[in-house]
């Protein structure tokens, strides 16, 4: 590079001019461009340090001075100007990521609990609210318990009451001739009954709700799988008094004051004497009414003594009602498919405060 001359006016003109466009940038872009037009070597600040190398020693001193003080007002203007810019980049960065509080959010859709769900849970509320306990037995059972313990012999007409899917084997005993080995989906939640005896003994006060199986096609009232739940009691004293007495509470807790049980004498082979038992529906649509809603009765001594129960000392009451049924009535729903086809549209419309 060619030695440049020392030429104090033309470095100080510039270094002003650079001063200047630097108190006028406006982004730190333009603000290190002119850092490299008006300080790099290239400019009158670069060429003229470079050039006091070659002056006379008496010139040096006051060279060095001016371009000390030169470099110095530069650097000054050049920080300034860069904190305001930075400072300025910042804010419009904040400015730009801010999140408006205020604004409605995108919600994701919710979904909703079966009504199914909740009834079960409702029913569940009210035997423990009773004292009683909940049971679950499973849902593939022997049939002894399905169907003998509960006072169905092999050859029972009753057993095509209930069609049933058959789990493995069909009607055959084993080598013991018990036909407990035989596995059905259970048909009926009065399954648990001797289960409940045989498990936790008298007194016994269970509520088994869930789900049962029987080869019916689906329609509008039908489903193959559906719900019940099933009550019974058995202690030192029991009437019939005392199932009325239960079963209009439960009428009461789930379909409102005013609502109430009749019996009808019936059969069942569980429970002697039997009786289908109808509600009292003041909201039914069209005006209130009776309605079928299960079936009950005074437990079958037979099925006291399939748990080593002696019939003699201790007595009981049982009952079924179906879930859907209860579920239909309650909510005036006209088609099963609704509750087993999952639509959250149907499901929301039931959602209540919980
Ligand atoms: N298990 C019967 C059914 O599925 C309902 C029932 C009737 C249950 C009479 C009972 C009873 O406990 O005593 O149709």
């Amino acid at each position: 590079m060619a030695d440049a001359q020392f030429d104090p006016a033309a470095v100080t003109d510039e270094v002003a001019e650079g001063i200047e466009k630097i108190r006028n940038a406006s982004t730190l872009e333009e603000l290190k461009a002119l850092k490299a037009q008006f300080a790099g070597a290239e400019s009158a600040m670069g060429q003229a340090s470079r050039a006091i190398g070659s002056l006379p020693p008496e010139a040096k001193k006051g060279a060095g001075q001016l371009m000390g003080k030169l470099k110095a007002d530069f650097g000054r203007a050049y920080g300034l100007k860069e904190n305001v810019l930075q400072a300025q980049a910042e804010q419009s960065k904040l400015a730009a990521e801010q999140v408006d509080m205020t604004l409605p959010i995108e919600r994701r859709p919710l979904g909703a609990r079966h009504p199914l769900a909740k009834l079960m849970e409702d029913v569940e509320d009210f035997f423990v609210s009773m004292g009683w306990q909940i049971s679950s037995g499973p849902e593939v059972e022997s049939e002894w318990y399905n169907f003998d313990a509960l006072n169905l012999s092999p050859d029972h007409p009753a057993r095509q009451m209930q069609d049933t899917f058959y789990v493995k084997g069909n009607q055959t005993k084993d080598a013991a001739g018990f036909v407990g080995s035989n596995l059905v989906m259970r048909t009926q939640t009065s399954t648990d009954q001797v289960r409940g005896l045989i498990n936790r003994g008298v007194p016994l006060y269970i509520a088994s709700p869930g789900r049962v199986f029987r080869t019916d096609e689906l329609d509008a009232t039908h489903t193959p799988v559906f719900h019940q739940c099933e009550a019974i009691a058995v202690d030192k004293g029991l009437t019939m008094a005392d199932l009325k007495g239960v079963l209009d509470k439960l009428a009461v807790a789930m379909f409102g004051e005013g609502a109430r049980t009749r019996l009808r004498p019936s059969y069942f082979p569980f429970t002697e004497p039997s009786a289908e038992m109808d509600l009292w529906f003041p909201d039914k649509k069209g005006g209130p009414g009776w309605i079928e809603w299960g079936g009950c009765g005074m437990v079958n001594p037979n099925v006291l003594r399939a748990a080593d129960i002696d019939p003699e000392i201790y007595s009981g009451f049982a009952f079924g009602v179906g879930m859907e049924r209860t579920l239909l009535l309650r909510h005036d729903i006209n088609d099963m498919h609704d509750l087993v086809e999952g639509d959250v549209r149907f499901s929301d419309q039931f959602v209540m405060g919980e």
